[in-house]
């Protein structure tokens, strides 16, 4: 395959992860995850019997610190991160983490729903990084314009989760439209080299107008959450927007704490440069005078 390694094939990314994770951990296993993981992540420790941890988002010194204290405390650990996460646009620091990996010889679950189509192949991929991850999940429904989830594991997990995982076992598998589409998908993914080339000159005119406007975001990717406050306060603002004719969505309160809901921008290569300057123009003039 494209990733030098076996490759299993899930209907969904939210039963990949969950299949993962409660196929492989059990009452001996320590989980260790970033605390904004996706709920796929979060339900497949629910469902299996292992410890969970969780680390401050991103913060690898903190995951560390854990590593160290529960190093000789459980027969595995398993450590999960997603590459960039979708809140606010923000990306695990990979090369750190495989770092890590090589330190405690822990198992590395990686989730590229949010940059699989955008890195090509994937972050890991694009890094030459594939061969250190242990269980990589490709989920298909964002860059992917699919649906559906790649698994990319060695031949004994792959061969483990077709006879165990009930996730991938006791489901009807996909038409096989879906299937030619994600290789069609494969096949034509270096015809869209030109368009990943202008997505990232967008990011980074995009993130020129977030700073010259001193706008608040964590973002350092093409997805670019804004804080906004309050929910009333944010529905004024899209609104606003809206009537301009751009359909932007907030994410609210309870989806992220209370205080922080935000516009979320996922920047396309449909996009013109101009269209970016007038949204954040408009932006600009709707943070200044709603409250
Ligand atoms: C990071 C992440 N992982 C997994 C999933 C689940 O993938 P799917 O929609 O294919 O079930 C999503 C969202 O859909 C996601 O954002």
């Amino acid at each position: 395959s494209i990733y030098k390694k076996p490759v299993l094939f899930f209907n969904s990314g939210f039963d990949c992860n969950c299949c993962v994770i409660e196929t492989f951990c059990d009452e001996k296993t320590l989980v260790i995850s970033d605390k904004l993981n996706h709920a796929s992540i979060h339900d497949g420790i629910l469902h299996s019997k292992a410890t969970l941890l969780r680390y401050k988002h991103l913060d690898l010194s903190h995951l560390k610190i854990l590593l160290k204290k529960n190093k000789d405390k459980f027969e595995n650990i398993f450590v999960i991160s997603e590459t960039i996460y979708s809140m606010d646009g923000d990306c695990v620091h990979l090369e750190e983490l495989i770092n890590l990996k090589k330190e405690f010889n822990f198992l590395l679950v990686i989730d590229e729903a949010h940059s699989f189509g955008v890195y090509s192949y994937g972050m890991a991929h694009n890094k030459n990084l594939i061969e250190y991850i242990d269980f990589l999940t490709i989920p298909l429904g964002k860059g992917g314009g699919s649906t559906g989830s790649y698994l990319i594991c060695n031949q004994l997990y792959k061969d483990y989760i077709i006879n165990k995982g009930r996730k991938f076992i006791y489901t009807t598998a996909l038409p096989p439209i879906n299937i030619a589409w994600n290789l069609f998908i494969l096949e034509k993914m270096e015809l869209f080299k030109d368009k990943r080339q202008y997505l990232i000159e967008l990011q980074e005119l995009a993130h020129s107008l977030v700073k010259k406007y001193n706008m608040n975001t964590l973002s350092t990717t093409h997805i670019i959450s804004i804080i906004i406050g309050d929910n009333e306060r944010l529905d004024k603002i899209t609104n606003y927007l809206k009537e301009k004719k751009y359909f932007v969505y907030g994410v609210k309160e309870p989806t992220v704490p209370k205080g922080t809901s935000r516009i979320r921008i996922g920047l396309s290569p449909s996009l013109s440069k101009d269209n970016i300057i007038d949204f954040f123009q408009e932006l600009n003039y709707a943070l200044n005078t709603f409250f």
